[in-house]
C-alpha cells in the first residue's frame, strides 16, 4: 500500500501539471473533414485481412477506415461513462482514502476524454454507435468486485493505449484522428501505472483469501472479459453503414480471421504478459 500511496502523490501531481482544457482542441477542428483521407491506421481496420477488405476501393476503404475511428470512440465513450460511476462511487471509501487524491484525477480525465470523443463522432458522423454491453447482477466474495472492476479498466485501457500509440504516430492519419489520439495516450499512460499496482495490490491482498472456485471463477470471468472486449472492435453496425451483405455474417467471419486474431495477440501482449507475470491469469489466453 505505501507503494501505491506514493505512486498516488507522484501522479497527481503530473496531473495537476498537465491539467488541459478540451475545448481548446476542440475550437481548431474543422467544420468538415476530408474523405480522402485515413482516420484509422489500416491494419487497425476490424475487416483487414479479410477478401471483404481487399476488394474495396480506396475510397471506400478510407470511409471504412472513418466508421471504425466513430466505432473506437463510441467503446470509449461507453467505456469511460462505466468508468467514471465505478469511480465515483470508490471515492473517499473507507480504507481507500489514500487513492482519493488520484481519482479526483481519473474522473476529470476522463469525463474531459469523452467530450473530444463525442465531438468527433456528432460533428462528423452524426451519432455515436451504441453500447451493446450488458452486465448481470450477482454477488461477490470480498474484494472481487473491487479487483474485477479495476482490471476489466485495466484491461479496456491497454489495449485502447497501444492504438493510440500507434496512431498517433501514423503519418498517413487526418490531424484530428492523430490528435485525438495523442491527447488520449497523454493522460491514459498514467492511468495505466496506476491500474497496474492497483490490481496487482488488490489481487495480492483479497485472492489467498478465496476458494479455489471463486479464484476459478475470476480467472475465466477476465478471459471471457477480454474475448468480450474485443467482440466489439468488430461492430455490424459499421458494416451496415458500409451497406455490406450480411453485416451479422461479416462480423464472425472477420473476428475469425486468422490475420485479426494474430492482431488481437499481439496488441494484447503487454497486458496479458502482465496478468500472467502478476500470477493474475495461469496462463495467456488465445484470442
Ligand atoms: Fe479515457
Ligand atoms: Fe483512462
Amino acid at each position: 500500500m505505501a507503494e501505491l500511496k506514493r505512486t498516488v502523490e507522484r501522479l497527481s501531481e503530473i496531473s495537476r501539471k498537465e491539467f488541459a482544457d478540451p475545448y481548446t482542441a476542440l475550437r481548431d477542428w474543422p467544420e468538415r473533414l476530408d474523405p480522402d483521407q485515413w482516420f484509422t491506421s489500416p491494419e487497425f481496420i476490424s475487416l483487414c485481412g479479410t477478401e471483404e477488405y481487399e476488394r474495396l476501393a480506396q475510397t471506400e476503404k478510407k470511409r471504412l477506415s472513418f466508421l471504425e475511428a466513430v466505432n473506437f470512440y463510441s467503446l470509449n465513450i461507453h467505456g469511460e461513462k462505466s468508468l467514471i460511476e465505478g469511480l465515483a462511487r470508490r471515492l473517499y471509501r473507507k480504507d481507500d482514502e489514500d487513492l482519493a487524491p488520484y481519482l479526483h484525477h481519473f474522473l476529470d480525465e476522463e469525463n474531459k476524454h469523452m467530450i473530444y470523443f463525442a465531438a468527433f463522432c456528432e460533428r462528423y458522423a452524426g451519432k455515436i454507435y451504441p453500447d451493446k454491453k450488458l452486465a448481470f447482477p450477482r454477488d461477490y466474495a470480498d474484494g472481487e468486485e473491487d479487483f474485477l472492476f479495476f482490471a476489466k479498466v485495466l484491461v479496456f485501457e491497454e489495449i485502447v493505449d497501444v492504438y493510440n500509440v500507434r496512431m498517433s504516430q501514423d503519418a498517413k492519419l487526418d490531424a484530428v484522428a492523430r490528435q485525438i489520439n495523442a491527447m488520449h495516450h497523454r493522460d491514459e499512460a498514467r492511468h495505466l501505472v496506476f491500474g497496474r499496482q492497483v490490481v496487482k495490490e488488490l489481487f495480492q491482498r483479497h485472492a489467498s483469501k478465496w476458494p479455489r472456485e471463486v479464484l476459478d471463477g475470476v480467472r475465466s470471468y477476465l478471459c471471457d472479459y477480454i474475448v468480450a472486449t474485443w467482440r466489439e472492435y468488430y461492430n455490424a453496425d459499421v458494416y451496415r453503414d458500409m451497406a455490406f451483405d450480411d453485416p451479422r455474417g461479416l462480423q464472425l467471419k472477420a473476428f475469425s480471421h486468422p490475420v485479426q486474431k494474430r492482431q488481437r495477440q499481439t496488441v494484447s501482449a503487454g497486458c496479458l504478459r502482465f496478468l500472467v507475470d502478476s500470477g493474475i491469469l495461469p496462463e495467456e489466453p488465445t484470442l
